[in-house]
């Protein structure tokens, strides 16, 4: 018999396992209740932040535009050294968070939206007024809803631009693609003139700095139309066939400023195979354009 068994030590002993087990019941229970306490914050925490999730998401998400616009830390680091690249300017990646701040608040304030993912918007809202364009004329072939068309707009007035916006498009109900049946757009607002100019109003340019010639870019009357001038900048983003690609930079050539730069919009884009051919196709002949590089979906040529 060990000691510790005897029964005159255990008896000896009863008070204070008593006194101890008495403590250890207590310090359990104690535990138990700062555990449930921890768990509550816990959940009431988790609860706030997916409240908080919803109503970003409202903002934020896919509904209406068939984009979220959410990107993460490193494809915004991504795009911001694509931008690097392409304009050879050291602070893209401010420009980038400013570019992304228009999209949202365009999307947010606008009717409709802008077409396409969110690096490829951001890309060339940042991009452009970085390649300093030589004047402050715009083409955008292909406008949908004027959202982006209001945002570049608004990023060459931050650079320090008056702009002045010539806009082609068939202003269809639906967006039309050669090839391509589209149906409803994914923000519900149809295609017009009068949503056209609503959105323009938001990027504050006044009436008469905007020209907006109803019509397919490859009709000579719209053609004879706007080729008063000469652009600093055309977006090329209608017809995404090769075959309208290769109309649309023809065009170009004859319309762009010396220096002016040309973004050739859904360049390598899987979805717009032809964007990519025509565009290659078109360097290897004689052309006033040279390609200085890409951002997401984004092409971008200088010409000459
Ligand atoms: C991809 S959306 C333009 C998106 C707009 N630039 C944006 O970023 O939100 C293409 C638009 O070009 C129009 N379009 C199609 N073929 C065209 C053409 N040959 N000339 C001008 N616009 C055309 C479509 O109807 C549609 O409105």
């Amino acid at each position: 018999m060990s000691l510790l068994t005897s029964p005159p030590v255990k008896r000896a002993l009863r008070p204070v396992l008593t006194a101890l087990d008495r403590r250890i019941k207590r310090l359990a229970r104690l535990e138990n209740t700062e555990l449930r306490r921890q768990l509550e914050e816990t959940r009431r925490q988790l609860d706030s932040v997916a409240v908080k999730s919803y109503a970003v998401e409202l903002l934020l998400g896919r509904a209406g535009r068939g984009s979220h616009r959410t990107p993460t830390r490193t494809q915004v680091g991504k795009l911001a050294g694509e931008v690097r690249e392409v304009t050879g300017v050291d602070t893209a990646e401010r420009h980038v968070h400013l570019a992304y701040r228009t999209l949202v608040v365009l999307e947010a304030l606008g009717s409709g939206r802008v077409a396409g993912g969110t690096m490829n918007v951001v890309g060339k809202l940042s991009a452009v007024p970085l390649l300093k364009p030589p004047n402050d004329d715009v083409l955008e072939i292909g406008t949908l809803h004027g959202l982006f068309a209001a945002g570049l707009v608004r990023q060459l007035v931050s650079a320090g631009y008056a702009p002045r916006l010539t806009i082609v498009d068939p202003l269809a109900e639906v967006q039309l693609q050669p090839g391509h049946v589209l149906g409803a757009d994914p923000s519900g607002t149809p295609i017009s003139e009068k949503v056209v100019r609503a959105n323009l109003g938001l990027s504050g340019l006044p009436e008469e700095r905007i020209r907006l010639r109803r019509g397919f870019s490859n009709d000579p009357g719209v053609r004879a139309a706007v080729s008063d001038r000469e652009y600093g900048v055309v977006v090329i983003d209608g017809d995404h066939s090769e075959e309208g690609v290769r109309e649309d930079l023809e065009w170009a050539e004859t319309l762009v400023a010396s220096g002016g730069v040309v973004v050739l919009d859904d360049y390598t884009d899987r979805n717009w195979p032809g964007v990519e051919a025509a565009v290659e196709k078109h360097l290897e002949g004689d052309t006033r354009f040279t390609f200085i590089g890409r951002t997401s979906t984004s092409g971008f040529l200088r010409a000459r």
